[in-house]
C-alpha cells in the first residue's frame, strides 16, 4: 500500500507526492524508471540540489523545476539522478567481436576509398567506451586519422560528458585498461597531486561528445555503421525499450551493428529488424523493408510542457545540433 501522498515515506523527508511528481518528471524526460523502493536514492542525489539551490523541501524543488523556463534545473536533476558505471572495455568480447571480424572488412573499404566509418557510443557516460572503441580502432588502423572515420559519444548527462570531453583518468579509475594500452594511448599527468592519464590527441581526435537525450530529436542523420547502447536501457520501461530499438534499427546501415549490455535483450518487434550474431550483438537486416514505426523525433510519450526544451544542456552551445548534423549527415 502507498503512503498517504502528504506524509514522508522510506524513512526519508520526502512526501510520498513529491517523490511521485519528481519520479513522474524523471521519466517523461529521461525513459529513466525509478521504483518506489529508489526513493532514498533520490533523496541522497536530490538533496544536494536541494542544499545548492536553498529549498527548503521536495515540494519547493518541483516547484522551483517547473517554474525554470530555461530547463536547467530540470536537466540538473536528471543528470543527478542517472547512474554512470562503467570502465575501459567493459563486457569485452563485444570489442573482440568487433576487432576480429566486424572492423577488418569496413576498414578495407575506408581504406579504398569506397565509404566512411561511422560508430555511435548512445550513453557513453564518461568516455570509457567511446575511447575504448577509439583504441580498438587505432590497434586495426594506426593512420586511421587519414579517413573518413568517426565516434559519436553522446549521453544525457552534461557532468560525465565534460569528464570524458577532458580525457583525464585518474590512475585508480582505469579498471579495464591494461598497462601496455595505458602506455601507448595515454600520457602521465599529474591532478591535484595525483597522478592520472590522459587520453593523447590521436583518440581524442576520433571521438566527438555531445549532449543527447535519446527520447528526443536526434540531430544527426547516420546513418552509422556500429551503435554501441550497452547499459543505458536497463533503467527504461518495455516500451520505451522497444522504441528505441527500433530507432537504431533506421539509423544503423544495412547490416550495421548494434551492441546491447549483458542483461538487455531486444524483443520481438525490435527483432523483426535484427538477427542475433553475437553475445548481445545484433546486426541488422540488409535492406530497409520496413516502413520506419518511429519518427526521427518521436518521444515515447506525450511530453509536458516544461519537458520538451531541454535538448541542448549547458555544456553543449546552441551550435550542438549543427555540429552532430554536420559530421554524421550522409
Ligand atoms: C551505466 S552508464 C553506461 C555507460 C556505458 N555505455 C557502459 O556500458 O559502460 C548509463 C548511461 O546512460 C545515460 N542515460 C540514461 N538515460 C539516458 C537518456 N535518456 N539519453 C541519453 N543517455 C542516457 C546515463 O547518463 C549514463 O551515463
Amino acid at each position: 500500500m502507498s503512503a498517504p501522498a502528504n506524509r514522508p515515506i522510506g524513512g526519508s523527508d520526502i512526501a510520498a507526492s513529491e517523490f511521485t511528481q519528481l519520479r513522474d518528471l524523471l521519466y517523461r524526460e529521461s525513459g529513466i524508471v525509478l521504483p518506489e523502493s529508489k526513493i532514498s536514492l533520490m533523496v541522497s542525489r536530490l538533496n544536494k540540489r536541494l542544499r545548492h539551490l536553498q529549498l527548503p523541501d521536495f515540494g519547493a524543488y518541483f516547484r522551483y523545476i517547473e517554474a525554470d523556463q530555461s530547463g536547467e534545473e530540470l536537466r540538473e536533476m536528471v543528470a543527478a539522478m542517472t547512474t554512470n558505471v562503467t570502465s575501459f572495455f567493459r563486457e569485452s568480447h563485444h570489442f573482440t567481436q568487433a576487432a576480429q571480424t566486424i572492423l577488418p572488412p569496413l576498414l578495407e573499404r575506408v581504406k579504398a576509398g569506397k565509404s566512411r566509418l561511422r560508430i555511435w557510443s548512445a550513453g557513453c557516460s564518461t568516455g570509457e567506451e567511446p575511447y575504448s572503441i577509439a583504441i580498438t580502432l587505432l590497434e586495426l588502423c594506426p593512420e586511421a586519422a587519414r579517413y573518413d572515420i568517426k565516434i559519436l559519444a553522446t549521453d544525457i548527462d552534461p557532468h560525465a560528458l565534460s569528464r570524458a570531453r577532458t580525457g583525464n583518468y585518474p590512475a585508480g579509475l582505469t579498471k579495464g585498461l591494461s598497462d601496455a594500452r595505458a602506455h601507448k594511448f595515454f600520457d602521465p599527468i599529474e591532478i591535484n597531486g595525483n597522478s592520472a592519464w590522459r587520453a593523447r590527441a590521436e583518440l581524442r581526435n576520433l571521438i566527438t561528445f555531445e549532449a543527447l537525450n535519446l527520447h528526443q530529436n536526434w540531430p544527426m542523420r547516420g546513418p552509422f555503421d556500429l551503435i554501441f547502447c550497452r547499459n543505458v536501457v536497463i533503467y527504461f520501461d518495455e516500451t520505451t525499450r522497444s522504441q528505441l530499438w527500433q530507432r537504431f534499427a533506421h539509423i544503423l546501415t544495412p547490416e550495421g551493428w548494434l551492441f546491447t549490455g549483458h542483461s538487455e535483450r531486444l524483443d520481438a518487434a525490435a527483432m523483426r529488424h535484427f538477427a542475433l550474431d553475437g553475445i548481445t550483438a545484433y546486426r541488422r537486416h540488409g535492406a530497409h523493408n520496413q516502413a520506419c514505426p518511429i519518427a526521427a523525433d518521436a518521444t515515447p510519450r506525450a511530453m509536458p510542457r516544461a519537458m520538451s526544451r531541454a535538448t541542448c544542456t549547458p555544456d553543449a552551445p546552441q551550435s550542438s545540433t549543427n555540429h552532430i548534423t554536420r559530421g554524421y549527415a550522409p
